[in-house]
């Protein structure tokens, strides 16, 4: 009787006690940089991923077709200087440029608009992304995680890539390049250019190169460590590199919000200015640290669409950039 009156008493203190909250997670481009920390360990200093890169210059100019579908005044003329990164992939500051892990190459631009502000263009070799949220990409670095060489099959990414298809699709779309200027350049997610009328045209950015030139897998191990990242300046040193940057236009019924899904390759393009690369930055490595791309830093006349990685990147970019000024 005593023991069933303390048990009584103890199922009510247990019921007025309170509760402990649930652990609160950290919003979610917080948990996918830690995920790539995670993946790639902590380098100080260095981008959480793409971090290996070398910083270039340059300028850019609209052709006259661009100010008809945006009002932006990069469309407006005249040519404006460019700041230019190219960069491998992974948080790997020491990773081979031919390593397989080193595609997607990533190329990043800033257009200094006249009066002082910049817009910026963040795009990568991959045709179109793995995930088309960022929680699955956060979920993709953490099976990447959770499956070191000797992890047994199938492996927490295997798992991964057979539940989500599109990301082996992608990740077949990349392959070594010869130089950072013989590679093709996609924006992966939708824009909008929005013309003078107020019309707004859904987009998708493509940084074509005069070639593109890409290495087998055997051919790209065999290079130099940095052959793409010092290989950069002598490459520039015979001639500009030259890119034009395209918009494919979505038809009605293309998918605006999902990076996953590429647009059928016969939906028109239209020119909308060359890129025109000229040298490697005087201190490159000093002008990397002090670099922030961002895809949703835009002007009036280019809004971002509804793709929800969109705003992931703002938020984690801006993560990693405070972690490797500390
Ligand atoms: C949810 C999706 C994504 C996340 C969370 C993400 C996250 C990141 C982070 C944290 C960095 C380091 C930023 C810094 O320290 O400045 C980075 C760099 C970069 N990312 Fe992404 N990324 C995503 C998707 C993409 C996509 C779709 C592209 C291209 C189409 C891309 C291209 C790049 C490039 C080129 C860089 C290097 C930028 C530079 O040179 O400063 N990323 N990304």
């Amino acid at each position: 009787m005593r023991a069933t009156k303390a048990a009584v008493l103890l199922a009510c203190l247990v019921a007025i006690l309170p509760r402990a909250a649930p652990a609160q997670q950290p919003p979610v481009p917080e948990q996918i940089v830690d995920a790539m920390d995670k993946v790639y360990g902590v380098h100080k200093g260095f981008r959480a991923n793409h971090a290996k890169g070398v910083v270039a210059e340059g300028t850019f100019t609209p052709s006259a077709e661009a100010a008809s579908y945006s009002r932006a005044v990069l469309f407006a003329g005249p040519a404006v200087p460019v700041t230019v990164r190219f960069s491998d992939a992974t948080g790997l500051p020491t990773l081979p440029d031919g390593a397989p892990n080193a595609n997607p190459h990533g190329m990043a631009i800033k257009f200094h608009l006249p009066g002082g502000t910049d817009t910026d263009m963040v795009l990568n070799s991959l045709k179109f992304f793995p995930v088309a949220t960022g929680e699955d990409f956060r979920d993709l670095l953490l099976a990447a995680a959770a499956s070191p060489p000797d992890a047994p099959k199938p492996t927490a990414v295997e798992k991964f890539l057979a539940a989500h298809p599109s990301a082996p699709a992608a990740l077949a779309t990349v392959a070594t390049p010869d130089s950072f200027a013989d590679e093709e350049y996609y924006g992966v997610d939708a824009f909008f250019l929005v013309d003078k009328a107020g019309a707004k045209h859904a987009v998708r950015y493509i940084m074509q190169p005069e070639k593109v030139v890409h290495l087998d897998p055997a051919e790209a191990a065999k290079r130099a460590p940095d052959f793409l990242v010092a290989g950069l300046a002598n490459r520039l040193a015979k001639g500009p590199a030259v890119f034009h940057l395209k918009a494919q236009l979505a038809e009605p019924g293309d998918p605006i919000t999902d990076a996953t899904k590429p647009w059928p390759a016969e939906r028109k393009q239209i020119d909308l200015g060359v890129l025109t690369v000229t040298k490697v930055a005087a201190d490159s490595a000093a002008a990397e640290k002090a670099l922030l791309f961002l895809p949703g830093r835009l002007i009036d006349g280019i809004e971002a669409s509804d793709d929800p990685l969109i705003a992931v990147r703002d938020g984690a970019y801006p993560i990693s950039f405070a972690r490797r000024l500390r």
